[in-house]
Formats: structure tokens, C-alpha cells, sequence
């Protein structure tokens, strides 16, 4: 065999990959890593601009730059934990359709073509994953992340919940961002021009990491119903916005949670695109009385369940692991 073919012959099998998204403390790039395994198990990797910074040797991750020390022992625990599978396809029953006219603004942004089926890539498999260091302490504390020398207005509360795949699985480590108007109703943002008062201790962002069992939790204010422009005014119903990242790309849910008792919730143009009620309940948090923090918060619990990987059947085992 020759040279050339000798070094093809010791290449790795890329049985597993990873990419690893990560941004350093100055958070100015953007880089990745892609992380292969073979057929003996040992993991490699190879790098573009952090080849400096990192490598990757039988499985284990290491820095030369302090900075990055926190991020490596991350990675080396994803490493560990890498399974490769497709992911199940969305059920578009279930999930409200791209048109419906008594939503006006999806009359002109929804497809009018029939929508094209694209096969998996590794990318949209395998990441972002993310940190824990990448997350300021006050991250998942909306009453305390934006305070100029007071308390903002409004009732206090905690919402938690758990993050499972379609089989019940946990979804581990995954970076959930919620944003949400004021008490009164109100988003900071430019192109919010709604009556009530912006509340300057209040900036209605947080975002927080799930744990290994799938769980999160965040503080805030409740957010306060507020009118839009659709065929005449509607009403929001209180409503927290929510984007989770899954394990991968191909997980990812923009969605909205709202609260249980709210009677805008029956009457919103938004929410009733949705076409099964069972679709509905599933965005409703539940009062959590047994959770309350006395003389403090409310709390309200808010599950979501993410599309899930294709597993391994078992003959002893037919429900898979
Ligand atoms: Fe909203």
C-alpha cells in the first residue's frame, strides 16, 4: 500500500460526530468542532480557527488556552453521551398550519407551494450544545436581570417544567430563551407603541440550560395581556415566548406558554390556528401550588415535549431503552 493509501486506510470512520459550537469568553466568534468516532471506539476531532486552541486526543478533549477550560470539561461530557439517530418527522397534524386566514399575517408569509421533505444533515444532529458558563447567574431570574435600583411592578412568579423527546426521554442540556411583555403589556422593543408604561426595572429576556434530567426554571413577572393589530383588535392572551434548542438543531420549538384560567385563551386568532384542543392544553402552564414559595411567587409548571430520535428495538425489550 502506498503513502497516500496508508493514510486513507488510518482515517477515522465517521461512526459519531458531534458539532460543538463555541463561543469564547469575549463572545465575538462563532467556532466549531466536529468530533469523530471509529470503529475502535477512539474519538478525534479536527478544527478550523480554534486548532490553537483545542485538541482532541483517544476521546478527551483538551485547551491550551485557560479560557476555555470550562468549555472543555462540557464537551468531554457530551462526548460521552453522543448517539447518532434521525430524528422522527414533525406531526404537521398536530402542529397549527403555515396559513390561516383569521391569522392575517400568515396569509402572506405562508408557503404556496407543497413543502419539500430534506433528508437530515450531521449538523442539524449533533448540535449546538452548549455550555454553562456561557450563562450569566441573573440569566434565569427575569426579576433581577435588568433592575436599575428597583423591584419591577407586577406579580411575582416561577415557572419550571421538564423538557422530554416523543419517548419520553429527557432533553439534557438544552439552552431554553423566554422573552415576554411587561406586567402591563408591554415589550421593550422599538416597535412597541402600546399605552401602558415601559417598567424600567424590567427587560422581559431570560434564558436558562436544562439539567441531565430534562428540568429548568426561571423567575419572573407574569406578563399582562396586551392588544394587536390582526382583522381589527385582538387581544393576546399573558403569554411567555419560548425557543429551546433541543440537544440539536433538528429539535428546535419556538412556541408560547400561557396560563391556565386566562379567558383571552379561547378567543385569540393565534391560538386557535392550532387545530386538535389537545394542542392548546399542551401550551397551558398549571398553577403549582405544592411548589409556591410563601410570601413570594407563584409558580406555574409548563412540560414541553420535543420531536425525538429513531431508536433501537430490542427482542426482549420492544418499547426500545
Ligand atoms: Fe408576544
Amino acid at each position: 500500500m502506498g503513502r497516500a493509501g496508508a493514510l486513507f486506510a488510518e482515517r477515522p470512520v465517521l461512526l459519531a460526530a458531534r458539532v460543538i459550537f463555541l463561543w469564547p469568553p469575549d463572545g465575538h466568534a462563532l467556532m466549531r468542532t466536529f468530533i469523530m468516532r471509529d470503529e475502535n471506539g477512539r474519538t478525534s476531532g479536527s478544527w478550523g480557527a480554534i486548532g490553537a486552541l483545542i485538541q482532541i486526543k483517544d476521546g478527551s478533549l483538551s485547551v491550551r488556552d485557560d479560557r476555555m477550560l470550562c468549555e472543555a470539561r462540557e464537551v468531554n461530557r457530551e462526548l460521552k453521551m453522543t448517539h447518532l439517530g434521525e430524528f422522527n418527522r414533525r406531526d404537521r397534524t398536530w402542529h397549527p398550519p403555515a396559513f390561516d386566514p383569521n391569522y392575517k399575517s400568515t396569509v402572506l408569509r405562508s408557503p404556496n407551494r407543497p413543502l419539500l421533505a430534506l433528508g437530515q444533515s450531521t449538523n442539524e444532529m449533533t448540535g449546538p450544545v452548549f455550555g454553562t458558563h456561557h450563562l450569566d447567574p441573573l440569566d434565569n431570574d427575569l426579576i433581577a436581570n435588568y433592575q436599575q435600583g428597583g423591584e419591577p411592578i407586577g406579580e411575582r412568579i416561577i415557572v419550571h417544567g421538564q423538557v422530554l423527546d416523543e419517548m419520553a426521554r429527557p432533553v439534557r442540556n438544552s439552552l431554553i430563551e423566554v422573552w415576554q411583555a411587561n406586567a402591563g403589556g408591554r415589550y421593550r422593543h422599538r416597535n412597541d407603541t402600546y399605552l401602558a408604561p415601559l417598567d424600567p426595572n424590567f427587560g422581559g429576556c431570560g434564558r436558562v440550560l436544562t439539567d441531565d434530567e430534562g428540568r429548568y426554571f426561571f423567575r419572573t413577572i407574569k406578563p399582562g395581556a396586551y392588544p394587536w393589530r390582526n382583522i381589527g383588535s385582538d387581544w393576546r392572551p399573558a403569554h411567555i415566548h419560548f425557543s429551546l434548542f433541543g440537544e440539536a438543531f433538528a429539535q428546535r420549538l419556538i412556541t408560547q406558554m400561557y396560563f391556565e384560567g386566562d379567558p383571552l385563551i379561547p378567543l385569540c386568532p393565534i391560538i386557535n390556528t392550532i387545530p386538535e384542543r389537545g394542542g392548546v392544553e399542551q401550551l397551558i402552564a398549571k398553577l403549582d401550588m405544592a411548589e409556591m414559595v410563601p410570601f413570594d411567587c407563584l409558580v406555574y409548571r409548563f412540560d414541553l415535549v420535543l420531536r425525538g430520535r429513531r431508536q433501537t428495538y430490542f427482542e426482549n425489550k420492544p418499547e426500545g431503552h
